[in-house]
């Protein structure tokens, strides 16, 4: 007696199919990870997904949940598990994993914490997927991307962090608010380290190529009568009143790691904001990673811009990579 199955469906193709060509691994279902998913998910980026976590019951809760909307979805595979074997084969990975700051502790202190964590995550990708791009997302993420890369072993244009991409994204949004505009219509870059510290780059603020400085010479200074600065400072206060309102921040970050996913496995060329190896230039001697204008593609950076930046531009940059070595320098077991 032969089963439904046999009487429905008759085989043609002698051979199992091709393995997938745009796989993406989550590494990490916390809010982060999970809205990196379903914006990936949701505009059809890839045609495998995979998800890592330790956290065995809340991994299989969210591979089961995500499965359910396959009916919605045009991605064939929905996978999950501890064991990296399941990432096998991976395009790009994204990295939200680690442990976050506890009250009173050093960054020096939460970045060794993640470089233990790292040690047990990043050998596993890159043994299972030799030729990937990861994207670092967990903070501190420049450190934690110069920490990727060194446990990695990959070339440097195949370790990419998140970075200012979403403090662009914020300043754009806040910018054009302030000129009733689109977000994508005023073009403007927050560069440099992720977080307090980033520098917007006010000399190249435009409107269609409309200078705003050219307008209020005085703009992003404290001489500024109307106050730019005032955005730049509301991008840096942003997340924290996020997560003091909910608790953390995530579907922001979650839209920008899936736009970065997009020029990279559609090998777009797209020019963005996100953390890549920046010694040699700009005089920063030290290897860090701070965000510059970078054009990826499938080679993931595929190249930076260099920008003409002001001489205080500048100096914001080194000021940021200072601090930053002063952190890598002292991590152990890298
Ligand atoms: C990785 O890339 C190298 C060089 O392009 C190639 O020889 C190798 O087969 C690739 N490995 C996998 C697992 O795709
Ligand atoms: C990606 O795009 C570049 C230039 O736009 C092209 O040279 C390259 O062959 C493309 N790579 C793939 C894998 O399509
Ligand atoms: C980048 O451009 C500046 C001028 O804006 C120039 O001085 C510098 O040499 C350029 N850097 C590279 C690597 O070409």
């Amino acid at each position: 007696m032969s089963s439904v199955l046999q009487k429905l469906i008759s085989p043609q193709a002698g051979s199992a199919a091709e393995p997938p060509r745009n796989k993406v691994t989550v590494v990490g279902v916390g809010q982060v990870g999970m809205a990196c998913a379903v914006s990936i998910l949701l505009r059809d980026l890839c045609d495998e997904l995979a998800l890592v976590d330790v956290m065995e019951d809340r991994l299989k809760g969210e591979m089961m949940d995500l499965q359910h909307g396959s009916l919605f979805l045009k991605t064939s595979k929905i996978t999950a598990d501890k064991d990296y074997a399941v990432t096998a084969n991976s395009r790009l990975v994204v990295l939200t994993a680690g442990v976050r700051q506890q009250e009173g502790e050093s960054r020096l202190n939460l970045v060794q914490r993640n470089v233990n964590v790292f040690k047990s995550i990043v050998p596993q990708i890159t043994k299972y997927s030799p030729n990937c791009t990861i994207i670092v997302v967990s903070n501190p993420v420049d450190v934690l991307t110069y920490v990727t890369w060194k446990l990695s072993g990959l070339p440097k244009h195949r370790v990419i962090g998140s970075g200012t991409n979403l403090d662009s994204a914020r300043f754009r949004y806040l910018m054009a608010e302030r000129l009733g505009i689109h977000a994508s219509s005023f073009n403007g870059w927050v560069l440099g380290e992720h977080g307090d510290t980033s520098v917007p780059v006010w000399s190249g603020a435009n409107v269609a190529g409309v200078n705003l400085q050219k307008l209020n010479p005085d703009i992003g200074t404290d001489a500024d009568k109307e106050q730019w600065k005032a955005t730049h400072k509301a991008v840096v206060d942003s997340a924290y009143e996020v997560i003091r309102l909910k608790g953390y921040t995530n579907w922001a970050i979650g839209l920008s790691v899936a736009d970065l996913t997009e020029s990279i496995v559609k090998n777009l060329s797209r020019v963005h904001p996100v953390s890549t190896m920046v010694k040699d230039m700009y005089g920063i001697a030290e290897e860090v990673f701070l965000s510059l204008p970078c054009i990826l593609n499938s080679n993931g950076v595929n190249s930076v811009v260099n920008m003409t930046l002001t001489d205080d531009e500048v100096a914001q940059l080194k000021k940021s990579a200072d601090t930053l070595w002063g952190i890598q320098k002292d991590l152990k077991d890298l």
